[in-house]
C-alpha cells in the first residue's frame, strides 16, 4: 500500500483525484493538506473537508496552509474551477472541521513519525511543502517518494506562455522544493507529471457517463455539450451528481478556451502515478525554476543532458497511454461509488 500525504488547491481535478486515492485499495490518504491555488486557502480547505466527506472519508485528517505564495500575491482562478472551486457542484458543509495544525507542519510531523514511509503527492502550489522545507531541511530524506503535478517543458503553458499553473502560482516555493531533492538518491527522485503529459488526459462526458453505467444510473446525457451552460444533473446519486456537476463547468471552460467540450484531468494522473497503477514514461533531468525572467518567470527548465553539472533532481513523466488511464479510472470510481 502506498501511504500518501496528498497536498491539494480543491480544484476540480484535485477533488477527482482524491476521490481515485479514496477508491483505490493500494491507497492510504494519511492526511489531506491544503494549498491557496485554484481558490483561496480557506475555501480550499472547505471544499477538502467536504468533498471527503461526500466520498465517505470524513475521518481523513484535513490541515490548512499559507493564505499566500512564499513572496508575491495570490492569484486564483475562478474562472477555471468555478466560485468556489468545484464547478457547479453544490457540496453539503462539512460536519468535521480542519486540522489544530497547520499543513507545513503536518509535513514535518508526519514525515518524522513514519520516516521513509510516506509519499508526498502535491497537485497544488509547492507552498506547504517548501515552508515545511524551512522547518525542517532533512524532510527529503524521510519521505519515500515525492511525486508533483506541475511544470511544463514544451510550450505552450497554461498560465503564462512557457508556465503552469502550480508552478507559476508560487514559483519560488517550487524553486525551494526542487533544490531540496536534489540529495535524495535516484530511486527516491522526485516524480514530476507535467502539463506536457497531463494535457493529454483528456475526459470527456462520454467517461462520465461510463461512470454512471458503472454505478448503475441511468445514461440522461445531461452532460451533452448541447444542453445549455449550467444544466445540472439530476442523477439521484450524489457523487455521481456532484462529478457530472463539476465537470460540467471545467469542460465548458475548456470549450472556451478553443479546446472542445472536455476537461483536461492532471491531478488524476499524478495520483495514479503515485499509485504505480498507470503506464508512463520518464527521464531524468535537473529541473530548475525561472524567478526573475521578464516573459519566462515562472517557467520549469529541464536539462536533461547534465549542461549544468548539476544531480537529476527529478524524474520527468514523458509519455502514457491516456486511454488506459481513463478504462482503469472509470472502473475505479464507479465500482467504488456503487459499492
Ligand atoms: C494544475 O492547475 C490547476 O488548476 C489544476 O488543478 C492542476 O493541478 C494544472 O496546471
Ligand atoms: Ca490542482
Amino acid at each position: 500500500r502506498t501511504r500518501l500525504i496528498v497536498d491539494v488547491d480543491t480544484g476540480i481535478d484535485d477533488a477527482l483525484a482524491l476521490l481515485y486515492l479514496v477508491a483505490s485499495p493500494e491507497a492510504e490518504i494519511v492526511a489531506a493538506l491544503c494549498t491557496a491555488g485554484n481558490v483561496p486557502v480557506d475555501q480550499v480547505t472547505a471544499n477538502t473537508l467536504s468533498w471527503l466527506e461526500v466520498c465517505g472519508r470524513s475521518d481523513i485528517e484535513v490541515a490548512a496552509g499559507s493564505q499566500v505564495p512564499l513572496v508575491t500575491p495570490l492569484m486564483t482562478t475562478e474562472d477555471t474551477h468555478g466560485p468556489q472551486g468545484i464547478g457547479y457542484a453544490e457540496l453539503p458543509a462539512a460536519s468535521q472541521s480542519r486540522s489544530p495544525r497547520s499543513a507545513a507542519q503536518a509535513w514535518v510531523d508526519l514525515t518524522r513519525e513514519h520516516p521513509g514511509e510516506l509519499t508526498g503527492l502535491v497537485t497544488g502550489p509547492l507552498t506547504n511543502l517548501a515552508l515545511a522545507l524551512r522547518i525542517d531541511p532533512e524532510l527529503p530524506s524521510r519521505l519515500r517518494r515525492l511525486v508533483i503535478m506541475g511544470g511544463c517543458f514544451h510550450h505552450p503553458g497554461n498560465t503564462t506562455p512557457t508556465s503552469e499553473w502550480n508552478v507559476a502560482v508560487d514559483p519560488e516555493a517550487a524553486k525551494v522544493v526542487f533544490d531540496a531533492f536534489s540529495i535524495v538518491p535516484p530511486d527516491r527522485r522526485p516524480i514530476v507529471c507535467p502539463l506536457d503529459v497531463t494535457e493529454s488526459i483528456e475526459m470527456h462526458p462520454e467517461h462520465v457517463a461510463r461512470i454512471g453505467d458503472v454505478v448503475g444510473v441511468p445514461r440522461s446525457g445531461e452532460l451533452s455539450p448541447d444542453s445549455p451552460r449550467g444544466t445540472r444533473s439530476t442523477a439521484d446519486v450524489p457523487l455521481v451528481r456532484h462529478i457530472s456537476d463539476a465537470l460540467r463547468f471545467y469542460m465548458e471552460f475548456h470549450r472556451d478556451q478553443g479546446l472542445g467540450f472536455l476537461a483536461h484531468v492532471h491531478d488524476p494522473f499524478a495520483a495514479a502515478v503515485a499509485l504505480g497503477t498507470v503506464p508512463y514514461t520518464s527521464r531524468p533531468a535537473t529541473v530548475d525554476v525561472e524567478l526573475d525572467g521578464r516573459l519566462t518567470r515562472g517557467t520549469t527548465v529541464a536539462d536533461l543532458s547534465g549542461m549544468w553539472q548539476r544531480t537529476p533532481n527529478a524524474d520527468i513523466v514523458a509519455g502514457t497511454r491516456p486511454a488506459e488511464f481513463f478504462d482503469h479510472f472509470v472502473e475505479r470510481v464507479g465500482s467504488y461509488i456503487r459499492d
